[in-house]
């Protein structure tokens, strides 16, 4: 039986995707900076640890509590929305600390084992924001355009080790914790400059009509983990899945 390690299991796309491996058989590793476990069902089949990306103490602590795993996911991110004249580059470090060292850093940290084995695969998820450019939010973009490039060149030196990776590029969710979660971030991002242009871009989101399920990214993640042809990029979800197709 495989097991998969995923990041940022407390909510959204990361909790889904622990709870569809975990209805699929697999041993998961959901990760949290404060576990709990009474997020997922319970199982014989899951562990909760306790992990900050941005920590290397905590991402060693982690890897050595779980024993060897399968699959990496590496969810774990923050948002961000603003105009860039605004965001602190304190906010901008603070955004790449998650969304790309985090990655870099748990990417670095499993490779030894996978590499030993020759087998091993790490998912990095991305956005819809990678597809196609978006207003306002200058700075989360980088930081996930950052991943999509690191991710396609790795998976040329990786493969003469079997170890694959691939990216999962999911669309909008207004039902996940992500802009909660940033708000205290955002704060002041918008001056009064910018507030006419943002309440048209808060005004289209409003009428947009296709959105992604967290239900969607997890069957993306699932997807890329199975796959057998090579494919690099999974966008999930039926926005996402548009941009990228257009
Ligand atoms: N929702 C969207 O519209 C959307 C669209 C495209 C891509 N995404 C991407 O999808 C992924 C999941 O987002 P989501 O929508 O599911 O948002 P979410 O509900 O806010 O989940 C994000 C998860 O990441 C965790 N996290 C944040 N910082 C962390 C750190 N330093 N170390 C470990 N875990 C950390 C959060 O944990 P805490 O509970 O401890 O904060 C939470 O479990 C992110 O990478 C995000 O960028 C989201």
């Amino acid at each position: 039986m495989k097991t998969i390690m995923i990041t940022g299991c407390s909510s959204g796309y990361g909790l889904e995707t622990a709870r569809h491996f975990l209805a699929t058989g697999w041993n998961v590793v959901a990760t949290m900076r404060t576990p709990r476990a009474d997020v997922l069902p319970s199982s014989e089949r899951l562990r909760v640890l306790a992990l900050d990306v941005t920590q290397p103490a905590s991402i060693s602590a982690a890897l050595e509590a779980s024993g060897p795993i399968d699959v990496l996911v590496n969810n774990a991110g923050i948002g961000l929305f603003g105009a860039f004249q605004a965001t602190p580059m304190s906010t901008t470090r603070e955004v790449f600390e998650t969304n790309t060292f985090g990655v870099m850093a748990m990417t670095q940290a499993v490779l030894p084992q996978f590499c030993a084995r020759r087998s091993g695969l790490i998912v990095n998820v991305t956005s819809s924001a990678t597809l196609a450019p978006m207003p306002m939010v200058a700075v989360y973009t980088a930081s996930k355009v950052a991943i999509e490039g690191f991710t396609a060149s790795l998976a040329f030196e990786l493969e003469s080790f079997g170890v694959r990776v691939k990216l999962v590029e999911p669309g909008y969710a207004p039902t996940t914790r992500f802009a909660v979660n940033g708000g205290a971030r955002m704060e002041g991002l918008i001056p009064e400059a910018y507030a006419p242009f943002a309440q048209t871009i808060f005004a289209s989101l409003a009428q947009q009509n296709a959105f992604t399920k967290e239900s969607d990214v997890a069957e993306g993640v699932w997807r890329a983990v199975h796959d057998t042809t090579g494919q690099l990029r999974f966008p999930a979800g039926p926005d996402a899945v548009a941009l990228a197709g257009s």
